[in-house]
């Protein structure tokens, strides 16, 4: 059984201090490309409503060739408090992506610093910044002059085991003026394999006087308290944990401040879930929201016999009706009586 230390509790009681922004919660929504779209973030926040949650990655040099700013971008005006994330490795373009960021309502302007993916990283960004701390600083110089919002950057503990220079790294960042670092505990070349590392954390949060977020296997309350004691960390974003599960942010913050676990939803109100979020992709986005919902159904669809068969058609469906006559089939099912499933496979079938 999980409990809240007096010392922990009086760690995480106060609000996190991003420079002069506030926010009322320590536990973060991580920026996920394809996932933490608008509708995605609605869910999360109905559970968490004082979370700090992030926009999926938007490329900067694209903002600087486009006039219309792209979807992934957009924030609704009462959704706050809500951070803005921009990759790129050129300063001015991000210095200029950045004011638009803040136009469009970001309380805080992120910088990617850890996206392990090679599309990204061979044009200089994401995590390739590790290897040329240099231009990383100059970014965070450029974004932080041309903005009046605090400047983040998140990242990962370094390119390989051979090159884990995150201490240094991330004093850098701080040096910059760079109000807040995420640290997400992999190296680039682990991907999402291995363990996070999280005593890597605890030595990033010994050398910074900056807020430190804890980052990488945060998949439940138990995991986030462990993290936050051994890390010592300002809080702790969410990441995988919260596919098919935008309950977990709101679990963890619950718990942070009140000591109580939360009942887990169960496997109907997940697909209930899964119906919504379908639909209000559908409505969003129009057909290609039901093809990005494909993912989402079949992440939700978890914990009862005949799921597996489920999450097969969900993966295949393309219309929205489609998608809901599964869902209700599946519910009624449900209804009439449940067993729980036997989980064989691994859950996440991502990049
Ligand atoms: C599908 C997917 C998309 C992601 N997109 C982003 C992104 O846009 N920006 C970013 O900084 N990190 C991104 N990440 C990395 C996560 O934010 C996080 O750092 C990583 O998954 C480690 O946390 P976890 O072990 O709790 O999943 C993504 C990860 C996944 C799995």
């Amino acid at each position: 059984m999980v409990t809240l230390s007096p010392s922990l509790k009086a760690r995480v009681s106060t609000p996190l201090k991003i420079g002069d922004f506030e926010v009322k919660s320590r536990v973060l929504q991580s920026p996920l490309s394809g996932v933490t779209d608008m509708v995605f973030r609605r869910l999360v926040r109905r559970y968490a409503p004082e979370s700090m949650m992030y926009t999926e990655m938007v490329n900067a040099t694209g903002l600087h060739y486009v006039k219309n700013l792209p979807k992934i971008m957009e924030v609704d005006p009462n959704e706050r408090p809500i951070s803005i994330q921009l990759f790129d490795c050129r300063p001015d373009f991000l210095a200029e992506a950045a004011v638009k960021a803040v136009a469009e309502g970001a309380d805080t302007v992120d910088i990617n610093m850890g996206c392990p993916v090679n599309k990204i990283t061979k044009n200089g960004g994401g995590s390739s910044l590790l290897r040329q701390p240099e231009v990383a600083e100059a970014i965070v110089r450029e974004v932080v002059k041309s903005v009046d919002v605090p400047v983040t950057v998140k990242t990962r503990i370094g390119w390989n085991d051979r090159e884990i220079i995150i201490l240094d790294f991330a004093k850098r960042m701080q040096d910059a003026g760079a109000k807040m670092i995420t640290v997400h505990g992999r190296t680039r070349a682990q991907g999402y394999n291995g363990n996070a590392r999280w005593e890597w954390i605890a030595r990033v949060k010994e050398v910074l006087s900056i807020p430190v977020i804890a980052n990488g296997d945060i998949f439940s309350v138990e995991a986030a308290v462990k993290c936050l004691e051994q890390t010592g960390a300002d809080g702790v974003m969410c990441s995988r944990g919260t596919l098919g599960y935008p309950f977990l942010v709101g679990e963890i913050d619950h718990f942070l401040k009140t000591g109580e676990i939360l009942l887990p939803p169960t496997p109907i109100q997940r697909l209930e879930c899964a119906r919504e979020h379908l639909q209000a992709l559908w409505e969003y986005k129009g057909d290609r929201g039901v093809r990005q919902a494909r993912k989402h159904m079949t992440w939700y669809a978890k914990g009862f016999v005949g799921a597996a068969d489920l999450r097969g058609q969900l993966s295949m469906v393309n219309t929205v009706h489609q998608g809901f006559e599964l869902i209700d089939y599946a519910i009624a099912q449900l209804v009439n009586g449940y067993e729980p499933e036997e989980e064989t496979e691994s859950s996440f079938a991502l990049v």
